[in-house]
């Protein structure tokens, strides 16, 4: 990014924290990577990420953001099998807890995001045969107003659309999402929407209507999601320190 942050280097770092904190985590089902994989979409990005990702030997799941080129996507990580062949990169699992959704925001050569009426149907469709297990829903784009101004010109372009979807649930649901290199913690059509912090970098938290456009070097962290009852969500930051030391 910008010639600063060496972003390959940061997400290795990533993979190798979160390797060694798998143990304590216990029973990871998988991991969720909120979009903005590439930079440029590039096909040899996604390789370079997958080689990285897999040292966790767990299962994975993208879904593209408004860096990422959905065919390239679609192609690259089509063996995994949870892809749809065609349309947008909309895709489910259900796990012994919870139903997990992918949804894709993607709209080509925008930094903005949006959820067509099939990524919208494909989302009530699930959570109608969930059969009164919560979901998780993931997407790139957050639907909430962060307050830094340049993000938010760039947010999702239909909010209304995708709470009134959710607004019908009866099942618990919370949503997560990325683009925004910070952790905000809002609500959606009644339900609980978390945006994870970038493994790369963070941006400043400055809500003046004439902040300036740019990023923090330090790197921020990751999500950890759990369904006990109830969903939990925790922030982990990747920073250097040692411990943990008796008290
Ligand atoms: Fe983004």
């Amino acid at each position: 990014m910008s010639g600063r942050i060496p972003t390959a280097h940061r997400f290795m770092a990533a993979i190798d924290a979160i390797a060694q904190s798998l143990e304590q985590y216990r029973d990871i089902d998988a991991v969720i990577v909120t979009g903005d994989v590439a930079e440029d979409g590039d096909p040899a990005s996604y390789a370079h990420f997958r080689a990285e990702i897999e040292r966790l030997n767990l299962d994975y799941f993208v879904i593209p953001g408004n860096h990422d080129h959905r065919e390239n996507m679609r192609r690259s990580f089509d063996d995994l099998g949870y892809m749809p062949k065609s349309g947008p990169l909309n895709w489910s699992r259900e796990f012994a807890d919870f139903h997990l959704v992918g949804l894709d925001t993607l709209i080509p050569g925008q930094g903005g995001g949006v959820l067509d009426t099939q990524s919208l149907a494909f989302l009530a469709s699930t959570i109608a045969d969930s059969n009164g297990k919560p979901v998780l829903v993931a997407m790139h784009h957050p639907p909430f107003q962060c307050g830094v101004h340049f993000m938010d010109r760039i947010g999702l372009k239909n909010t209304d659309a995708l709470a009134e979807v959710l607004a019908g649930a009866q099942v618990e649901i919370r949503l997560i999402c990325g683009h925004l290199h910070c952790m905000n913690v809002s609500m959606v059509g009644g339900s609980v929407a978390i945006s994870a912090p970038s493994t790369a970098n963070v941006f400043p938290v400055d809500y003046r209507a004439d902040a300036p456009v740019g990023f923090m070097t330090q790197s921020g962290g990751y999500m950890l999601h759990d369904w006990d009852g109830g969903f939990k969500s925790t922030y982990v930051e990747i920073a250097d320190g040692t411990g943990p030391h008796p008290f």
